[in-house]
């Protein structure tokens, strides 16, 4: 190559070049003494005086021309890494995305809170529980037809002598026994906030779930203490103006039983939608019409009921001598049932959208 070739590509490889470690790498290739030019530098001993001459002032204005490239390109190079460094602070700043809770961390806080300023404590037990705890001692022995209500999930190891099969906690209510174990002796005022777990996926089921389960148990304690406890309930977490009724229903573990239900949001219990509670523009409402929401003035919030004596002796604590009431509500039921939630398909709060997430 003759030095004006080296030139020339020394240009092109230079339109390359983006960093002061390949500049300087590029200054060696065509100046250090490997290069075109030093080879043609040597060769000039050979050349008669005139031929010497201009070769020598042609390279010499080669290198001057490449070393003058080189500053100017350094320079350019080294105001670039200056920019990355300046701070402009007149620039909008950056806004980072801020973190909240899941809606249902949201209701469990708010329920233990409620919970624990009435003296109740927030216990938790094993996710996954033996059979005995969750039926036989809850007073569904073995092959009884209430426990086709709980369908259960079963966990495939060799069964306990004593215990039977592992399950998936079905329901709460197996906490119930679990703290009257614990403590032995009453009073007893547990909360218990826990995972479980049933084969449903629909609008209002989700396999896997959240309740709460309150427990109290002490000498002469009667009906009106769990009416009390669970309006009081209802009206912290849902609102002063809400009405609870217990409605004769069944379970093993409690005797009576009820469910409870609570005046419904949208009609304040009357199950009409008149025009004043509702958009008093539309035209589809009628003065007299259901209401949408629970027809009847009532939306149901879960079982209760007075704990049955064979429960009390399961868990050591002699009936004759105490009584209790016990009851058990889905976390995901109460909190989409409170006002201005407004979901309405369970599947949502687990789907992971996260525009589900930023609603609340
Ligand atoms: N365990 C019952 C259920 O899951 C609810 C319940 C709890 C009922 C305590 C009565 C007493 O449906």
């Amino acid at each position: 190559m003759s030095p004006n070739n080296a030139l020339h590509t020394f240009q092109e490889d230079l339109k390359t070049i983006t960093s002061l470690e390949r500049l300087s790498a590029l200054e060696t290739q065509y100046l250090g003494k490997n290069s075109v030019l030093y080879a043609a530098l040597k060769s000039m001993k050979d050349l008669d005086p005139e031929a010497r001459k201009r070769l020598g002032q042609e390279i010499n204005h080669i290198k001057r021309t490449i070393l003058e490239h080189i500053s100017l390109k350094k320079t350019e190079l080294l105001s670039n890494v200056n920019k990355k460094n300046h701070v402009d602070v007149t620039l909008p700043g950056k806004k980072y995305e801020s973190g909240s809770l899941h809606l249902v961390s949201y209701a469990i806080e708010e329920i233990s809170a409620i919970f624990e300023r009435i003296g109740f404590i927030r216990m938790s037990y094993p996710e996954i529980e033996w059979e005995w705890f969750s039926f036989e001692a809850l007073n569904m022995p073995a092959g009884h037809p209430a426990r086709d209500d709980f369908e259960t999930f079963f966990i495939d190891t060799p069964a306990h002598k004593e215990y039977g099969k592992m399950v998936l906690t079905p329901h709460t209510s197996s906490g119930q026994i679990r703290e009257m174990l614990r403590l032995r002796k009453p009073p007893i005022r547990m909360i218990n906030i826990a995972k479980t777990y049933r084969p449903n996926w629909d609008a209002s089921h989700v396999p896997m779930f959240h309740q709460f389960e309150g427990l109290c148990i002490d000498k002469k304690i009667n009906i009106t203490h769990l009416k009390g406890t669970i309006d009081y309930f209802a009206k912290e977490f849902f609102g002063e103006d809400r009405e609870i009724r217990l409605r004769p229903f069944h379970f093993q573990f409690t005797e009576p039983s009820f469910e409870v239900d609570i005046t419904c949001d949208l009609c304040k219990g009357t199950g009409k939608i008149g025009i004043s509670s509702e958009n008093p523009k539309s035209k589809v409402q009628r003065p007299s019409s259901k209401c949408r929401l629970c027809k009847q003035g009532w939306l149901e919030l879960g079982g209760t009921g007075m704990v049955h004596p064979n429960v009390l002796s399961a868990g050591g604590i002699d009936p004759k001598e105490y009584t209790g009431w016990a009851f058990g509500f889905g976390i995901e039921r109460v909190m989409m049932m409170k006002p201005g939630v407004g979901l309405n398909n369970m599947r949502a709060l687990y789907d992971g959208d996260i525009r589900v997430l930023e609603l609340f």
